[in-house]
């Protein structure tokens, strides 16, 4: 009897306790983290499904303050995760969820972006994750971010209407982005560089019911929960299967360029003895590498880590397409003079010595091109290839000169011409243009490329 009576006191006590506490610490707790329901609770909800599970996007809005509190959830295996204010990037004011760098945790990034360019990230937006009491990571192969951004509504910068939120529409667009599944992001910085979305879409929601008046009541929109559509419209204007197709076309274009094309040039030259096909191999070759450089100048606005140009591999890279255009200009000329003197010509020297020393620079420029955009694993196949392409070249290029070396000893021991190459001398050679190499071979050393 004594003891239960003592044991109702004694949780009657605890009782009493631990509510003191609770409010005690709910009241020390900083304003803008005290999730108290007491009043509203509101909430907006655009669910949609993609490849591998639901993506979510759920908000509430606080009138007094601007401020918002977001969920945000979708398959970790995308790279990322992004909704935005309006109906198109430009203007848009965004926010990347992506694994943290032990890709357990999350990161929350705001960002602005013009038009079909990499967002940018803005510390004048000043969001956070919301911590306690919500999961925040990679949480059975979904990535879930809990947001919350003060003032919001002042900071963003959204130059037409659309891409401001308005609290009060029925209508606010959004737009949602998924990064590509084919690249890893696991980073802490905010402004972890983004490869363009896989699949992206807008959507509309009614905000009006998402919007309560006073911070002190809100309830945020939590994780985990499993949502479903609610004051919200369907996915619009989905687009699936997207990707930056400049990229592999550049890597295409200068890869080619000077793995394939100006090293089959060279073998024309000094294997098929071909001048005029040399010329126009090379001549091909230099107007699809400036055709790629292009493509890499546009590329290279498009993302962050690229727009001040001053990446060694762009550096070095626009050098290199320069002295492709030079060394294009010095054979043409060198190619005149020895037509009219028939005599190997300075311009002819440097021509020979710079090409190959060329060629190695710009074929290496392709390694530091997959290391640029992160995709270093690429370098695997394309060094095999790069291999393969010089062992074969440098092969063919010996047996070339032993061959021109024994044809040299038969001309001088018969004393007679060069059968092969009688056609090739003087003007009326078909595809020649004088190439002779009884004299050309003896000075320059054919052998040599
Ligand atoms: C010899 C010349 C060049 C070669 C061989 C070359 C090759 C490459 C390769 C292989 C890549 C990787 C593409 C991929 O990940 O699939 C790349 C990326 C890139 N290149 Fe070049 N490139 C050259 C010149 C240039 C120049 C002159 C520029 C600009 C001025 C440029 C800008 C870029 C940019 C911005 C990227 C990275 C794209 C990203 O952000 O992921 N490249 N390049
Ligand atoms: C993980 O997800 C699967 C499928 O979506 C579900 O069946 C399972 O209950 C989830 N596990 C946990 C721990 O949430
Ligand atoms: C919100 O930001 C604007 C401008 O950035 C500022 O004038 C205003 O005082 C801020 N309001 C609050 C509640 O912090
Ligand atoms: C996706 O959401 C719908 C409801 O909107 C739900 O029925 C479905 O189970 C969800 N799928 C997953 C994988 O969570």
């Amino acid at each position: 009897m004594l003891s239960a009576r003592r044991s109702t006191a004694v949780v009657a006590l605890t009782y009493f306790v631990s509510t003191l506490l609770t409010f005690t610490t709910a009241a020390l707790t900083p304003r803008s983290n005290s999730i108290v329901v007491r009043e509203e609770s509101a909430a907006s909800a655009f669910v949609y499904g993609v490849d591998g599970g639901n993506i979510t996007f759920a908000i509430t809005a606080v009138k007094s303050n601007g401020d918002i509190w977001f969920h945000m959830a979708a398959p970790s295996k995308y790279s990322y995760i992004a909704f935005g204010t309006g109906k198109q990037m430009d203007g848009s004011t965004m926010w990347f969820g992506y694994a943290s760098s032990d890709g357990k945790g999350a990161t929350l990034s705001p960002r602005t972006s013009g038009d079909h360019v990499e967002p940018e990230y803005s510390s004048k937006i000043k969001c956070s994750l919301v911590t306690d009491g919500f999961e925040n990571g990679v949480v059975n192969k979904t990535l879930l971010v809990n947001g919350h951004c003060t003032n919001f509504t002042a900071a963003q910068s959204g130059k037409n209407g659309d891409s401001k939120l308005n609290f009060d529409s029925t209508q606010q667009s959004f737009i949602f982005g998924l990064g590509p599944t084919s690249h890893t992001l696991h980073s802490n910085d905010l402004d972890a560089g983004i490869r363009r979305h896989t699949e992206y879409g807008t959507f509309q929601m009614d905000l009006t019911k998402a919007t309560v008046h006073d911070g002190d009541g809100v309830t945020p929109p939590k994780g985990a929960a499993a949502w479903t559509n609610s004051n919200s419209g369907k996915a619009e204007d989905v687009t699936t299967g997207d990707m930056d197709y400049i990229i592999p076309v550049h890597a295409v274009a200068m890869c080619g360029a000077f793995v394939l094309l100006y090293p089959g040039g060279v073998l024309l030259l000094r294997v098929l003895e071909k001048v005029m096909w040399h010329a126009w191999m090379q001549g091909l070759a230099t107007i699809i590498a400036i055709l790629g450089v292009g493509l890499g100048i546009k590329l290279s606005l498009t993302y962050n880590h690229s727009k001040s140009f001053n990446a060694a591999h762009q550096l070095i890279g626009l050098v290199v397409v320069l002295a492709c255009v030079v060394q294009f200009a010095l054979g043409y000329l060198h190619h005149r003079a020895y037509k009219r003197t028939q005599r190997p010509t300075p311009l002819g020297r440097i021509h020979r010595f710079a090409g190959p020393v060329i060629l190695l620079i710009g074929i290496t420029n392709g390694f530091t091109g997959f290391n640029f955009s992160d995709n270093a694993k690429d370098n695997i196949w394309y060094g095999a290839v790069v291999a393969i392409v010089l062992v074969v070249t440098v092969g063919l290029l010996i047996w070339a000169r032993i061959r021109n070396g024994r044809r040299a000893k038969k001309a001088t021991s018969q004393e007679f011409g060069l059968p092969a190459y009688e056609g090739m001398r003087g003007e009326g050679g078909n595809d020649s243009g004088g190439y002779d190499a009884s004299r050309y071979g003896s000075n320059v050393h054919l052998g040599t490329m």
